[in-house]
């Protein structure tokens, strides 16, 4: 089939502080709108769950218009609807979920309520084409940190762990703000490695005992990290001597890696999976891509990694899961469907 033979997929996203309307065929991607209210949230130094569904509500419609002006189509040639039906705050979810119902309706198209999880998996195919199931997909954002299992992307995906704590994204920010550094702390903290020592200080690496590994094989803890570095610097600064920034985020980040490359890693060999795919606002982490590359490598996995702007949360990804759901033939989820801010995993579609 061509792509133009393909349906058209309208994918909206509104689950966190980011407003995405994409649109895809198939695993060709068309338009990727994204609106972001990170800058609202800086002087908080995190997402305000209101102010982000208010700027949804003003970024809905003009994001969408820039979706169909960059495709070079109209509402008319939609032929599916798909909505992040969750994981996500509940008020931003309300958001894309009302849209997606009234656009729906309006076009009497089919609308498909999806997990934003497992659309960070399928933003992949339209970078580098269809996956090869199962997959192993290390999620790190500021609002999550999981490491899943998708044996289908479009009926069956399992969580293998997740951070009891702080998301990783999170535990950039905190830190950051510990270090003196602006939100968000993850290009910050980055930056300012960079010119620091990554084996200079050596921070805890959470969950990684052989009694942790037993209970929480692929599961993160992020709070004694950030608790470390909180103790580091104010022992420094009790003691009068200045904190070398460079060195104690160099040392940081490379804990957060670390733990994160080594647990994915271990997730593919014992699953026997041979690839892995890496999505998030965290995987922009020079230092995260270039470990995960390289013990991927060491261990015959296929890395595979979609371009930051399919990383971060955007709708193409919620398009393309659509698609995927579409290309099955699977039923649409039904007008009166409620957006569930815990949706597990395990549920790709919403009935
Ligand atoms: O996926 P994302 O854009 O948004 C949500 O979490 O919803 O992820 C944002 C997170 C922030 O916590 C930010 O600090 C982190 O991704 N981040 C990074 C980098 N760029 C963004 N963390 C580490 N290194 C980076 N270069
Ligand atoms: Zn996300």
């Amino acid at each position: 089939m061509s792509v133009s033979d393909q349906p058209l997929i309208l994918g909206i996203e509104t689950s966190c502080d980011e407003t995405g309307v994409g649109l895809v065929r198939g695993t060709t991607l068309l338009a990727n709108a994204v609106a972001s209210s990170v800058d609202e949230h800086v002087r908080f130094g995190g997402v305000v769950p209101e102010v982000a569904s208010r700027a949804h509500l003003e970024a809905i419609v003009p994001t969408l218009r820039r979706a169909l002006d960059e495709a070079g189509v109209g509402l008319a040639d939609v032929d599916a609807v798909a909505v992040t039906a969750g994981p996500g705050l509940a008020g931003a979810l309300m958001v894309g979920v009302s849209a997606g119902k009234a656009l729906a309706v309006a076009l009497d198209k089919p609308l498909y309520g999806v997990n934003h999880l497992v659309g960070h998996v399928a933003a992949e195919q339209l970078e580098n084409g269809p996956l090869t199931e199962p997959v192993v997909a290390l999620l790190v954002s500021g609002g999550h940190t999981e490491i899943l299992l998708v044996e289908d992307i479009a009926t069956s995906a399992t969580l293998l762990g997740q951070t009891l704590d702080d998301a990783a994204g999170e535990a950039f920010d905190k830190v950051a703000r510990l270090i003196g550094l602006k939100y968000p702390g993850g290009p910050n903290i980055q930056r300012a490695a960079a010119d620091g020592d990554p084996a200079a200080i050596r921070f805890p690496r959470g969950l990684t005992s052989q009694r942790d590994l037993e209970r929480h094989r692929y599961d993160f803890s992020f709070s004694g990290l950030k608790t470390a570095v909180a103790r580091w610097v104010e022992t420094a600064e009790r003691a009068g001597e200045a904190v070398p920034v460079a060195d104690v985020a160099a040392g940081f980040q490379e804990a957060v890696a670390d733990v994160l490359t080594r647990k994915a890693v271990l997730a593919c060999q014992e699953r026997g999976v041979s690839t892995m795919v890496l999505a998030g606002g965290v995987a922009a982490n020079a230092r995260l891509r270039d470990l995960t590359r390289e013990r991927c490598a060491a261990a015959g996995i296929e890395l595979r990694q979609p371009r930051f702007s399919l990383c971060t949360d955007n709708g193409a990804m919620i398009a393309a899961l659509g698609a995927a759901v579409v290309e099955r033939g699977l039923p649409p989820s039904s007008l009166d469907f409620a957006s569930d801010s815990s949706l597990p995993v395990t549920q790709v579609l919403v009935g």
